[in-house]
């Protein structure tokens, strides 16, 4: 018994930031943004358009439901993937369950796992489905990362943005189990931002070059992993969904793995880093593109602050 993906949504915010926009705000150009990184442009939540985590995460899960062609109703447990939500509390996912009138007897709760949040869903959904009411999982990734941004700093404001990706898990006897590996290495402060009870904003502060060292070790590692649990090889993987967070720690990964980079496309450069919602946003922008669709196999790895990692294998309806 176990999941498969049977529909994917996403979302981002109207307002598009360019490079040449982040320039006029912080030291910084189009050249370094874009060699450095693949990115071009990135989304903001635009408050005075009404746009908010809230409704990001809505819009997602609406889309990821009617694509999957169930109702809220139908869901049985709902998760929300994130470390920037409008409020504490209410979660995220008790919210999205008022929004879209879910049922009172749902699983509904966050998730922090930074950038793996939507992975680790995944698996933490699969778990929990025997136990539900119902047979479905939503599981939705968002961030609101232009919330927790220091935009004096250069070396990190420029690389991320808004978004929610979400996808529905459909649990049935005849279905295979999640492939999945996770990992947590909590002693590693390169990637924190400060609570409530800090005394200090709170910005995201990243130590690039230490994070980028990490990304390169754990991307390959899980990936190969996963592959190795479900005893198949690369090409017997239809299409791989790596976290958007730098283009050059996804071409690391794909030289080192022997990957066909055809396979591994992704979509920096128009979303920048977007954390929990970089995966699930890619995976519904190549669902709704036709790259892939019934019986297709895709692997998905993520990584971030805690630190975290994951990766998981699942197949599509
Ligand atoms: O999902 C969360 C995970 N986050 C990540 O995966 C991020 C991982 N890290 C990275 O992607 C890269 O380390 C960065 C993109 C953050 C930085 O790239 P880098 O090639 O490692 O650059 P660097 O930190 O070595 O900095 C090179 C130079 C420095 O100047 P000096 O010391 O050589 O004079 C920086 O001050 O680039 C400078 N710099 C900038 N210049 C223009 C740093 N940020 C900028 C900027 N614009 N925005």
């Amino acid at each position: 018994m176990g999941v498969k993906i049977c529909g994917t949504g996403s979302a981002v915010p109207s307002r598009v930031v360019t490079n040449d926009d982040m320039a006029k705000i912080v030291e910084t150009s189009d050249e370094w943004i874009s060699t450095r990184t693949g990115i071009r442009s990135r989304h903001y939540c635009d408050a005075e358009a009404g746009e908010t985590h809230r409704t990001l995460v809505r819009d997602a899960a609406e889309r990821a439901l009617e694509a999957a062609g169930i109702t809220p109703a139908e869901v049985g447990v709902c998760l929300v993937a994130t470390f920037t939500a409008d409020t504490c509390t209410p979660s995220a996912a008790c919210l999205l369950q008022a929004d879209l009138g879910m049922a009172e007897d749902t699983l509904c709760f966050d998730l922090n796992a930074a950038c793996a949040g939507f992975v680790y869903g995944l698996h933490v959904a699969e778990a929990l489905l025997p136990a539900a009411k119902r047979p479905y999982a939503l599981v939705v990734g968002a961030d609101v990362l232009s919330h927790v941004m220091d935009f004096t700093d250069r070396t990190t404001c420029v690389l991320f943005g808004d978004g929610a990706g979400a996808a529905v898990l459909a649990w049935r006897e005849d279905y295979p189990q999640l492939h999945a590996v996770w990992g947590s290495r909590g002693d590693d402060t390169s990637l924190y931002a400060p609570g409530a009870g800090a005394g200090e904003p709170s910005y995201l502060h990243m130590d690039g070059r230490a994070v980028f060292r990490f990304a390169t070790e754990v991307m390959p590692k899980c990936t190969k992993e996963v592959l190795e649990d479900a005893g198949i090889s690369a090409d017997d993987v239809d299409r791989f969904v790596f976290h958007q967070a730098n283009k050059r720690i996804v071409d690391f990964a794909v030289k080192k793995l022997g990957l066909d980079p055809a396979k591994c496309e992704g979509n920096i450069d128009h979303t920048g880093n977007t954390s929990a919602g970089s995966v699930p946003i890619l995976l519904d922008e190549i669902v709704r593109a036709g790259e892939v669709g019934p019986g297709s196999r895709i692997l998905m790895a993520g990584f971030g602050a805690g630190l975290t990692w994951a990766g998981a294998l699942a197949e599509l309806v």
